[in-house]
């Protein structure tokens, strides 16, 4: 492999201010230097009490669905990542998605296509009843939607929904700092805030929040969980305390709680969002450019590939994103990951039938932090216009082997003649 794309999670490039902090890490078991810091700094980002460490972004997710989840209940969001989704159904309940009909169109350059639908979410509110919605989660930025923005002025009016009917409102906000800059790039009024000021506000607007680290926390390992409600707080501590570890720690050790909190802090430096935004933006519109379809205008992480106007040869049903993705590896040793039927659909490998799909064929390719420069970025712009060259000798795909959950991490394919 020359270039890995696969994923921004937990790929970043430690800055030498957070290596030092490793070295610094206290690891007393309980109330150790390292975790008061931590503490500390996310307290100041987001005003929220009640800090729990957890070794990553599903911990936090699991604890808190195991606590409000359940069968009877349902989550609505802008779009659920698949950890998500998993840990909702996993405790019983349903998850359901609410992005505006813009995100679910690869063309349409809406500057906010993680926006929730407003109206969806009233209207779910009417049919299940308040008393059946724990919680309203928004992702922010919206990974399985396309890496795309949610504007200050949607979460606002997420929160009205939300007070007016006592539902609490919970960012998925492990691209928070991206999400702050896009917002101070596009929403008018905003462009003269810093994105520490603008990400600051995000969080006022929550009663909580899960956040995997391994994105805007750039580090490798590591998680959090925010909320401002007392009881609940308490009750995540003991599932903290029964399945990570004690409350000071959660799971992870001093030295990496001193990277996460070095982490939160960098991540909101103007100079590193402009040149990271600056970059995906780059690959996606050379790419475009080129002739190949995106999910427009390209988002904070990542560059989205219309798979499906990619491969128009292959049926859905035989996996034209998963087809691209081996046919990028093949080709030019870039690694990237399908966001598509694999990962959202459901079907039954033995009859060969589909239950349902997701509305798009995407495949990803995620930027790791503070990792790949121009010249990389050039090369996986000439190596996909290539391959895009000689599409038509891309082939379908058929799943052998599947779990039940989460199927894409582990799913066997096979490769289908060129006929069939
Ligand atoms: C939006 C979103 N939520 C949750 C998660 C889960 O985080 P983790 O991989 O740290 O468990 C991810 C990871 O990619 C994500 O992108």
């Amino acid at each position: 492999m020359i270039i890995d794309l696969l994923t921004d999670s937990g790929t970043s490039a430690m800055s030498s201010e957070q290596w030092a902090g490793m070295l610094r890490g206290d690891e007393s078991y309980a109330g150790a230097r390292s975790w008061f810091r931590f503490r500390d700094v996310l307290r100041d980002l987001t005003g929220m009490p009640h800090i729990l460490p957890t070794h990553q972004g599903r911990a936090s997710e699991r604890i808190l669905f195991e606590l409000i989840g359940g069968k009877g209940k349902v989550i609505p969001s802008n779009n659920h990542f698949d950890t998500t989704r998993g840990n909702i159904e996993h405790s019983g309940a349903e998850a359901v998605d609410l992005v505006i009909e813009e995100g679910t169109q690869p063309r349409h350059r809406h500057p906010f296509k993680g926006n929730v639908d407003i109206a969806k979410l009233e209207a779910l509110i009417a049919r299940v009843g308040s008393a059946n919605i724990p919680v309203c989660m928004v992702t922010v930025t919206n990974n399985s939607g396309g890496g795309q923005p949610v504007s200050l002025a949607n979460l606002r009016d997420v929160r009205a929904v939300c007070q007016q009917h006592t539902i609490p409102l919970f960012l998925d906000a492990c691209r928070f700092a991206e999400n702050a800059y896009l917002i101070k790039q596009r929403e008018p009024g905003q462009q003269d805030r810093s994105p520490r000021d603008i990400a600051r506000e995000m969080f006022s607007l929550a009663d909580g929040a899960t956040i995997s680290a391994k994105k805007d926390g750039l580090v490798n390992i590591g998680g959090v969980l925010l909320m401002r409600d007392d009881a609940l707080a308490a009750k995540a501590d003991n599932l903290l305390i029964l399945t990570e570890g004690f409350v000071t720690y959660g799971g992870l050790a001093g030295r990496d709680l001193e990277a996460m909190a070095q982490g939160f802090t960098e991540v909101l430096n103007e100079d590193y969002l402009r040149y990271r935004l600056a970059s995906v933006q780059y690959l996606g519109e050379h790419l475009l450019r080129a002739g190949i379809q995106i999910v427009e205008p390209p988002g904070g992480h990542a560059v989205y590939i219309d798979a499906a106007a990619f491969c128009p040869h292959i049926p859905r049903e035989r996996y034209p994103g998963q087809a691209l993705v081996c046919g990028l590896y093949r080709h030019a040793g870039i690694r990237a990951v399908e966001i598509g039927s694999v990962m959202f659909g459901r079907d039954d490998i033995e009859s060969g039938t589909t239950a349902s799909r997701p509305p798009m064929e995407l495949v990803r390719l995620a930027i790791p932090r503070r990792v790949y420069t121009q010249s990389h970025i050039d090369y996986v712009v000439e190596a996909t216009v290539e391959l895009f060259g000689e599409r038509d000798r891309l082939r379908g795909l058929k799943i052998t082997e599947a779990p039940p959950v989460l199927r894409h991490f582990t799913a066997k394919f096979e490769e289908l003649p060129a006929t069939s």
